[in-house]
């Protein structure tokens, strides 16, 4: 790695903070009575401090730049603030540059306190050993003291990365190297006359140059289990969401389904009006979607480090047809191995619901599949064989009690995932 201390901007480069600044600024200046002016002009107020600004495109005395700074900051820190985003690709980047054993820092012109909350509401807490904002008599804190101050003294190399000329200078006068990145708020002009050491287009031009050395971890395959109607779709949806704040790069998909063909095959395999199906012919067609979709979607995802979030895998085979079907759950899990090269997920999350409840929730439903048709007998069966799936690999399938409040199974999820990932 070129950098042992990467110091980050915070608007314009970690998070596209525009439409909330320019909001702000505007409203204030609006209440001040101005008129007339170009919209365009609050695009300067991103990243230089604020007092300034006011004073230099409006004209404003100390006096009413003081004002204006107060009334800007009564829309901002009630709305403003988060009128903001992450860059796409910026936690993923973090998270390989922690990975590779850097120590990472915030160093920005926005008053520490909604630093803090912003850096905390993102979810980039996480990553960050420190976070130093301007104090909130703003005028006192410029860039170069912030960056020293961001700065630790035991550090090794350094780089400041930012979006604006200031945050080149602060890293130039502290003497440490400066990234210009052209796609927050300045131009390349602006930071090539700054000075910068290296100036990057994109997110991940600045991930190739930073942590183009770093070694991506292989990919993560997790499964999602469960008799119908026991909330898989919402929880996958927070387990994805979940991946996404810890910035790892994620593939969401299901089965019978997840690649063009295979999808196909599951509408023929569902239909309720192929209901004279033979039971191998059922599970001969799972095995072939599922054939499909591993090699052309979930193996190339792993092979490219992500990790891929499944709804239903061979678990779902081995005891729908192995079981519920009665063709026995070896010969199931045989031709499946067969079909997929033997690709076990490393996680599986078995969210159990007892038949009763299950039924339960499929009959208030709208419509069913040709397997949900069955009767309650069959879904008994394929809940006693979960549970022993479960009862004989419980270090790769994890049982979570559906019957909980949605809230509960997610963090219950969350963690089992975190613990998981951890390990890996
Ligand atoms: P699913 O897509 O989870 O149901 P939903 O329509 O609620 O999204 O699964 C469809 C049905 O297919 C479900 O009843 C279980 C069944 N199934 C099998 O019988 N074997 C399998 O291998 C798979 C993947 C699903």
């Amino acid at each position: 790695m070129l950098y042992d201390v990467i110091l980050f901007d915070l608007d314009g480069t970690l998070t596209e903070s525009a439409p909330g600044i320019m909001r702000a600024a505007q409203i204030a200046v609006e209440q001040m009575g101005y008129t007339g002016f170009d919209p365009r002009v609050f695009e300067g107020f991103i990243g230089p401090p604020l007092h300034g600004s006011f004073r230099q495109h409006f004209g404003m005395s100390d006096t009413q730049a003081d004002e204006a700074v107060r009334r800007y900051r009564a829309y901002y820190t009630e709305r403003g603030l988060f009128e903001n985003a992450v860059y796409q690709g910026i936690p993923n980047l973090l998270r390989r540059l922690r990975a590779g054993g850097a120590r990472l820092f915030v160093a920005t012109a926005k008053p520490q306190v909604f630093t803090d909350r912003i850096v905390e509401r993102f979810g980039l807490a996480r990553f960050f050993e420190g976070a130093v904002g301007a104090s909130i008599d703003e005028r006192a804190s410029d860039k170069v003291s912030i960056v020293r101050a961001a700065l630790p003294t035991d550090g090794g190399r350094a780089v400041m990365i930012g979006d604006r000329k200031y945050d080149i200078h602060g890293g130039r006068a502290n003497n440490i190297d400066t990234i210009g990145v052209c796609y927050g708020y300045g131009s390349r002009e602006e930071l090539a006359e700054a000075g910068a050491t290296h100036i990057v287009d994109t997110v991940a031009e600045l991930s190739d140059f930073l942590a183009g050395d770093i070694q991506s971890p292989p990919g993560f395959f997790v499964t999602v289990e469960g008799l119908d109607g026991c909330g898989k779709t919402t929880q996958i949806d927070r387990l994805a969401a979940h991946l996404q704040q810890l910035g790892y790069p994620a593939l969401r998909t299901r089965e019978p389904g997840g690649s063009p063909i295979a999808e196909k095959i599951r509408e023929v395999v569902l239909s309720p009006d192929n209901l004279g199906m033979h039971a191998w012919t059922e599970a001969l067609l799972y095995a072939a979607a599922r054939t499909e979709h591993v090699r052309a979607v979930v193996r190339p995802a792993l092979a490219q480090g992500q990790v891929v979030l499944c709804d239903r895998y061979v678990d779902s085979s081995a005891v729908y047809q192995g079981v519920g079907r009665e063709l026995g759950l070896e010969k199931v899990l045989e031709v499946n191995a067969l079909g997929t090269g033997g690709l076990r997920p490393d996680l599986t999350l078995y969210l159990r619901l007892d038949a009763a409840e299950s039924l339960a929730r499929r009959g208030r439903a709208s419509s069913l599949d040709r397997i949900e048709m069955e009767g309650e007998a069959f879904h008994r069966r394929v809940c006693d064989a979960y549970d022993q799936l479960a009862a004989r690999d419980p270090e790769r399938i994890r049982t979570l009690d559906a019957s909980l409040p949605v809230e509960e199974i997610a963090i219950a999820a969350c963690k089992e995932m975190d613990l998981a990932l951890a390990k890996r």
